[in-house]
């Protein structure tokens, strides 16, 4: 795409009674937006959107906070805790891969409307790292607590310890230890191996959150974190624009600030769904060999527009709004 399209928009507040003749609708508030000379009058209606097929139960979850008039920031923040809590998913929460040395550790990170932001990476024994995330940007003047210092924090707010990992996936560890070939394996982040869970709300105000949590590459080198703790990269929000998070292989996210860059291409007026592409595009040009580099951008517009777009095939997301829940299959560059 040659031309940038300009695009600006603001906030109307409390619709007047002209506008729920233009278009009737249960949402309170409007947004209007300007393509230079037109204006279009927007409805604010809320949606979450959350990476894989985990994000199913994990919307129902934070649907019940943004289908109640709630805030984006506590759906988002209710919603992947369901998915830390699933003692079935080996990639994220309390069932994931530890590393090569056995510990689990997990990577989250949070965002708000205001852009306050907090991040826990390397969490290990606590069972929910999006909550002490929440924490960290609420009662600290910081943005991220790493290993030790963020579990001693976390204990001082009144999280629990768990005991971690699984005793299956412990199991599962000690034999992929066995097998020294399988040490050198390219990780496979497709369809079979889900990976993070990055949620995306707009809620009834208007307003837009994020959160993102996962533990992270299995089999990791002892201290390796991805992208999903890091703001900008595994996620992204900015309330005048949109709000973006990435899946995948985190090292690839992270060269390209990946969630930055998808919503800063939302800032220049293209679409969350161009915008998911371009960085794509750009992560394939920055890469020589691609194999088994699978990563996935999702975006939310401040209008509630989605996008999604993923290196390979195989990438999906769950949507919810009050008229639909659905898994959607996201575009993809190539095949396996
Ligand atoms: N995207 C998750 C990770 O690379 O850790």
């Amino acid at each position: 795409m040659s031309e940038l399209k300009r695009r600006s928009f603001f906030k109307l507040g409390l619709a007047g009674l002209f506008l729920s003749v233009l278009k009737p609708s249960k949402a309170s508030n409007y947004l209007e937006e300007t393509f230079g000379e037109k204006r279009k009058i927007v409805p604010i209606e809320p949606i979450v959107i959350s990476t894989w097929k985990h994000g199913v139960d994990a919307n129902t979850a934070a649907w019940k906070v943004l289908g109640s008039s709630g805030r984006a920031l506590d759906a988002v923040e209710a919603g992947v805790r369901i998915t830390e809590a699933d003692i079935n998913n080996r990639s994220v929460g309390i069932g994931g891969r530890p590393d090569r040395d056995g510990h689990l550790t997990l990577d989250a990170c949070i965002m708000d409307e205001n852009s306050n932001c907090g991040a826990v990476a390397c969490l290990e024994g606590i069972d929910h790292p999006i909550s002490v995330a929440r924490k960290v940007m609420e009662e600290t003047p910081h943005v991220m607590l790493v290993g030790k210092g963020a579990k001693a924090f976390a204990l001082k707010q009144g999280f629990l310890k768990v005991k971690t990992p699984l005793k299956e996936v412990k199991k599962e560890w000690k034999e992929w230890k066995r097998d020294e070939k399988a040490k050198l394996k390219h990780p496979e982040i497709n369809n079979e191996n889900h990976d993070t869970i990055g949620m995306l709300a707009l809620d009834k105000e208007g307003n837009l959150s994020g959160s993102c949590t996962t533990s992270g590459w299995g089999y990791k080198l002892p201290g390796r974190v991805g992208d999903s703790p890091i703001i900008g990269a595994g996620l992204f929000v900015d309330n005048e624009v949109g709000a973006a998070c990435a899946t995948g292989l985190g090292e690839a996210v992270i060269r390209i600030a990946g969630s930055h860059t998808v919503v800063e291409l939302m800032r220049q007026g293209f679409t969350p769904q161009e915008s998911c592409e371009m960085a794509v595009e750009r992560i394939i040009a920055k890469h020589e060999d691609l194999t088994g580099l699978q990563v996935g951008f999702l975006a939310l517009d401040k209008f509630g527009n989605v996008g999604a777009h993923s290196v390979y095939y195989g990438f999906n997301y769950a949507i919810q709004t009050a008229k639909m829940e659905k898994m959607i299959d996201a575009s993809y560059d190539r095949n396996w």
